[in-house]
Formats: C-alpha cells, sequence, structure tokens
C-alpha cells in the first residue's frame, strides 16, 4: 500500500500524457477537490500534482475514483491501492468520473456512457455517443497552465460568432490552486486555469496528416484538399481577426519575432547542418519580412498541423486543438488578452 503520489508515480510514466518521459516523476500534490459521486462506493478526487522533476515544473490534472472494492471490468484503467486500502482508477475511464463531469460542464445527456479516444492524444478525450442524441467529447486537459486556455477561448469565441469550421462549444470547466512550487506562481496567490471543455463530436472524420499520407502512399494528388484546407484556414483567421481583440504591432514585438526566428533557424540548423548552406537566403526572407508592412497582431490557431485538421465525410475540413504549445500559452498569459502570432508568425504574415 503506497501514499497516492507513490501509485501516481509509478502510473503516471505509463501514459501517453506524461510529458517527462523516461524520467522518474517527483510529484507534489497541489490541490484535491471532492466531488460529488452518484454512486456511494465510489468517490471522486480531481488532483492537480505537480512533477518537481520536470523543468519547468508540470502541473498535471488527474481526475482519480477510489473505490472499496474492485469493479469488474476496471483492469485496465486501475492505478493502485492506497494506505487507506482504497483503490484507485483513472477517471477518464471511471462512469462515475464521466458522469460527474457532464454535470460540472453543465451538459445534460439521457444517455451517460462514454469511450476514451484511442487516437494519439497529449491530452485525454471522452466521446459520449451511445443513443440516440447528439454525440459530444469533453477533453480534460492532462496539463493545466494559470490563465485562460486559448483551446476553449478561441474555439468558444468562433462558437459565439457562428463558425462552422470548429466543433460547436457546449461548456468549460476551470480550477482555482495555490502552488508555491510553479513557475507561474510566485507567490501564495491563488491560480486559476481550465480543467476541461465539451463540444460537439463529428462522427466519421479523419484528420489531415493520415490523409495527407494515405494520399502520399496511393501516389494520389492532395491538391484539391489542400486547396479547400487553405480557403478554411484563412476563414477561420479572418474570422478570429473579427471576433477576439488584434493590435497593431509594436517595434518591440517586430523585433522580438524576428530575434525569435534566428533562433530557430539556428536550432534547425545544428540539428540538420546541411540546412547551414540555404541560411542567405533564409535570412534574405526574414529581412523582407522585417521590412515589409506587419499586419494587425490577432489570436491565431497557434499550433498548426495536418494533425490538427479534420476531414468531414462530406469532404468540409474542421480546426481542432487551439490549445498551442506550453510556451504559447505562457506568452498569451503574460501579455494579457491581446496576444500574437508566436510561432505561426511567418505563415500568417505571408498568407
Ligand atoms: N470534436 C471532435 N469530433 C471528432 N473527433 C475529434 C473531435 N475533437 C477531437 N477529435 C479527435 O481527437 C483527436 C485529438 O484531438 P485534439 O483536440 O487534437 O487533442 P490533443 O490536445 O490531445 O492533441 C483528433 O485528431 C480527432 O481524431
Ligand atoms: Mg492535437
Amino acid at each position: 500500500m503506497h501514499s497516492t503520489m507513490e501509485c501516481l508515480t509509478d502510473w503516471m510514466t505509463r501514459q501517453r500524457w506524461y510529458a517527462g518521459k523516461g524520467r522518474v516523476p517527483n510529484l507534489v500534490e497541489v490541490s484535491r477537490q471532492g466531488w460529488e459521486s452518484d454512486d456511494p462506493d465510489a468517490s471522486i478526487r480531481v488532483l492537480l500534482v505537480r512533477d518537481t522533476a520536470n523543468n519547468p515544473p508540470s502541473l498535471y490534472h488527474v481526475p482519480i475514483v477510489a473505490r472499496g472494492t474492485i469493479p469488474r471490468g476496471k483492469g485496465p484503467a486501475f492505478i493502485g491501492r492506497d494506505e487507506h486500502d482504497d483503490y484507485l482508477f483513472d477517471g477518464a475511464h471511471d462512469p462515475v468520473y464521466t458522469r460527474a463531469l457532464l454535470r460540472r460542464l453543465g451538459v445534460h445527456r439521457d444517455n451517460q456512457a462514454s469511450r476514451v479516444h484511442s487516437g494519439e492524444q497529449s491530452n485525454t478525450s471522452i466521446i459520449f455517443d451511445a443513443g440516440s442524441e447528439a454525440p459530444l467529447v469533453a477533453k480534460i486537459f492532462r496539463l493545466v497552465h494559470a490563465g485562460e486556455n486559448p483551446d476553449v477561448v478561441l474555439q468558444t469565441a468562433l462558437t459565439s460568432a457562428g463558425n462552422r469550421s470548429v466543433p460547436r462549444m457546449l461548456g468549460s470547466l476551470t480550477a482555482t490552486w495555490i502552488d508555491p512550487h510553479g513557475s507561474d506562481t510566485h507567490t501564495d496567490e491563488p491560480s486559476t486555469g481550465h480543467l476541461a471543455f465539451a463540444q460537439e463530436f463529428i462522427p466519421g472524420v479523419r484528420d489531415g496528416w493520415l490523409l495527407a499520407l494515405a494520399a502520399a502512399e496511393e501516389g494520389e494528388s492532395f491538391a484539391d484538399d489542400a486547396e479547400r484546407l487553405g480557403r478554411v484556414t484563412a476563414e477561420v483567421h479572418t474570422a478570429l481577426a473579427a471576433c477576439m481583440p488584434s493590435r497593431e504591432p509594436t517595434l518591440g514585438d517586430i523585433v522580438g519575432f524576428v530575434a525569435g526566428w534566428h533562433q530557430r533557424l539556428a536550432v534547425a540548423m545544428s540539428d540538420v547542418p546541411q540546412l547551414r548552406e540555404l541560411r542567405p537566403a533564409i535570412e534574405a526572407v526574414y529581412d523582407a519580412a522585417r521590412e515589409s508592412p506587419w499586419p494587425a497582431l490577432q489570436r491565431i490557431h497557434g499550433d498548426y498541423h495536418l494533425g490538427q485538421v479534420l476531414r468531414r465525410p462530406s469532404g468540409e475540413w474542421l480546426l481542432v486543438d487551439f490549445e498551442g504549445s506550453n510556451v504559447v500559452s505562457d506568452v498569451i498569459h503574460s501579455r494579457t488578452e491581446v496576444s500574437g502570432c508566436w510561432f505561426n508568425e511567418c505563415v500568417y504574415l505571408f498568407t
């Protein structure tokens, strides 16, 4: 029997979303919420856990269901047995937690049966598609950050603006915690961040990366899809400029962006030395961009690649996963609500 943190230490390293691959986590419990359970034999503990072995220390969201006995069929989601003799289960796979999650998200469903999305994921998506009601997906963020999560904020703004190129947002959930170990909390002030959201689930979609690979394998052209994808990319970003704040770039922004490009070029050249002969041509593009008139800075997808676009069976493209990288989130949080093009800026400037 072990403490909850000891049980999680072993289990977390085997989870796909664990960011510190190959390292042993050093976990500290930051906060624990007890959620109301609809099963008298099961209690729900929603934990925020800081891994201080990571630099900067990551904050994980770990919902757990504690039970006095092992129910049938719960084997794969078993975490461990704690010092109080409770059996701990991964909430994402436990109906007691997933039903409570729907309640917290303010989403009503008659049929609450769920399954965990099996694809490659950095978070955990729980799909509710049993019965005849419109299917939905609840995504629980595994890495939690203080401040608004762009995945929630941008998709909510697009949904409110009537944009149909993102799945419709249905609700979201935040938590507040105090964490003396965090890099984003220097005081004992409370922080608030998003834990989860629910949105419309679109059945039968295929992601752009797999579609492009399949086309390449078959020797088929991807040009028509790429053309439609380009259009929808522009439409969504035009919509974002209209429904979220934007502002003119300052000289400081421009200098900062250009320095970032050079820094990334240096990293790329050290990884791939063959790039060095292209350096003058690449730097000429940077110079031309710096001297060109800059568009207003606006919110963007932030982590845009073919794995984040889904093609409906009808052929229309959808954009998902606006979370961006952690760095983008931090930049957005520290630069208040108007943040700009940080990683995708070159793409945006030249479209
Ligand atoms: N609304 C949705 N409808 C259908 N499938 C979805 C939806 N949202 C996500 N997916 C599926 O889940 C995958 C991962 O979603 P994503 O938002 O990129 O999660 P992560 O943050 O874990 O990368 C997508 O590639 C897609 O296959
Ligand atoms: Mg993704």
